[in-house]
């Protein structure tokens, strides 16, 4: 067995080096402890190089055969907890390609043909992160089911709509969940999106610039999945693009989070009373024995922080690279699986907390008729029966409002000869409008927050997520 670390250097690249790596050398240049995570990656496509590499005459078919027996042993030993991770060996590539030696000799030393590092470690990331694309466009779509179901559940209850966060219009809480239903199917896609794009194999780049073996790259990009190979060898090995992307998408999904997340710490609190949550979702303190906190929303709310924060730093740390590859590349990994663990348990944790909460309908139903809801409606009313410009009409209901006001009621309260002292034509009939299930029932515009039109946007995802 050769010396893994050995007097002369290193024994992987060592041939030229006299003398070991200073100690802070070793640790500033591993990688093992975050890239260990690719593992998996990193032998699929060591499989894939190695019977394209036999495939093509490269290598012998014996050689191949005792490859893909190490192999597999490595994988049963990373499952079994068993394989011996060093950091002498500084990353995942090299771990198992001297874990390899160990398990099979001088044969394992020909799986390295006609590959590098550069478009090995190109190839394992990319692969990392096209399945987590995958998986967060799934865990995306089983929180867009959750909303769904309660959506369905409150297509007919009232809540009121705000804009400034001030009382607006009546809507339904089924359609205000509908709205988030949409915007995760927008990140959804965008996962899939920034997937396609990705979707090429870097691996046959070598260091940079191609190789001089017969390779079929043609053949690893299709055992691995990939839609073709890269078709520059420079750009193979130089790309982060995608992780970029995909980071980009996912800090726009937390985004998204966050807004819900706040929504729900907001219709928690007493004053709103608009949902609760169970025990399985809530904290207490360990000082106010009556308190109930949100905690897991306050915590998604937050999480955009460490996504964005991870997306900035992978494009600093890629602006101003030149080509080809770099070390600096190495940092690409731990901003970009911190970004995807956070973004995973922020979307299981939202699912989790939607398929909790239970709708506090009448709380949300006395709130929807507060703050003067239904005065549109009346604008309306006065457009539609007397003909009037929207403008005076809005006018003439500024007023309305601001008697109502005066008398310390809601414009459904106010005497019909206060409405007449403002417009005389006005007739008893303006009530029925002036109610928030009829203003809500009347908004039967497509998209509008009517429940039968609730009900088709319910229906429509309800095929799409099927
Ligand atoms: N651990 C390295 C990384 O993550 C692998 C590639 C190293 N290539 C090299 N020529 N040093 O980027």
């Amino acid at each position: 067995m050769t010396d893994v670390s050995g007097k002369a250097g290193h024994s992987l690249w060592g041939g030229r080096f006299a003398a070991k790596p200073a100690e802070l050398m070793r640790r500033i240049n591993a990688s093992i402890d975050i890239d260990k995570r690719m593992a998996a990656e990193d032998l699929a496509g060591s499989r894939a190089h190695a019977a394209m590499l036999a495939d093509v005459g490269v290598i012998g078919r014996e050689d191949e055969q005792a490859i893909q027996k190490g192999l597999n042993a490595i994988e049963a030993e990373i499952a079994a907890g068993a394989f011996p991770f060093r950091e002498a060996l500084e990353d995942i590539h090299m771990n198992v390609e001297a874990r390899l030696t160990e398990l099979i000799g001088p044969a394992a030393g020909r799986l390295h043909t006609a590959r590098s590092r550069n478009d090995q470690v190109a190839l394992d990331f990319r692969l990392w992160v096209r399945e987590a694309c995958d998986r967060s466009a799934s865990q995306i779509r089983d929180l867009q089911r959750a909303l769904l179901r309660q959506a369905e559940a409150c297509a007919d209850d009232l809540m009121p709509g705000f804009t400034h966060l001030q009382p607006a219009q009546p809507v339904t809480f089924g359609h205000h969940l509908m709205a988030y239903v949409e915007m995760f199917g927008r990140d959804a896609s965008r996962f899939d999106d920034a997937r396609t794009r990705m979707n090429e194999c870097p691996l046959g780049a070598a260091a940079l610039a191609g190789t001089s073996f017969p390779i079929d790259r043609e053949q690893t990009a299709r055992a691995l999945g990939f839609d073709r190979p890269t078709a520059n060898s420079l750009d193979s090995v130089s790309a982060r693009d995608f992780a970029l992307e995909a980071m980009a998408a996912g800090a726009i999904c937390a985004t998204h989070l966050s807004r819900l997340a706040e929504e729900i710490v907001i219709w928690m609190t007493p004053a709103f009373g608009f949902i609760s949550l169970s025990d399985a979702f809530t904290t207490g303190s360990s000082i106010m024995p009556q308190k109930r906190n949100p905690d897991a929303a306050e915590l998604i709310r937050a999480k955009v922080g460490r996504i964005l924060g991870s997306l900035v730093n992978l494009t600093v740390v890629m602006k101003g690279l030149p080509l080809a590859y770099g070390k600096d590349m190495q940092e690409d990994k731990p901003p970009t699986f911190e970004a995807f663990d956070a973004l995973e348990l922020s979307l299981l944790a939202m699912t989790g907390m939607i398929d909790d909460l239970t709708p506090g309908r009448a709380a949300m139903a006395a709130a929807a008729g507060g703050g003067f809801s239904t005065a549109t409606d009346l604008a309306d009313w006065l457009v539609r029966r007397l003909g009037l410009p929207f403008r005076e009409a809005h006018h003439i209901t500024g007023r309305a409002v601001a008697r109502a006001e005066a008398l310390g009621g809601g414009l459904a309260d106010l005497p019909l000869e206060d409405l007449q002292a403002l417009e005389p034509r006005i007739e008893a009939d303006i009530y029925d409008v002036l109610t928030p299930a009829a203003s809500v029932a009347s908004r039967v515009s497509q998209g509008g927050t009517a429940p039968v039109q609730v009900r088709r946007q319910i229906a429509r995802w309800k095929e799409i997520l099927a």
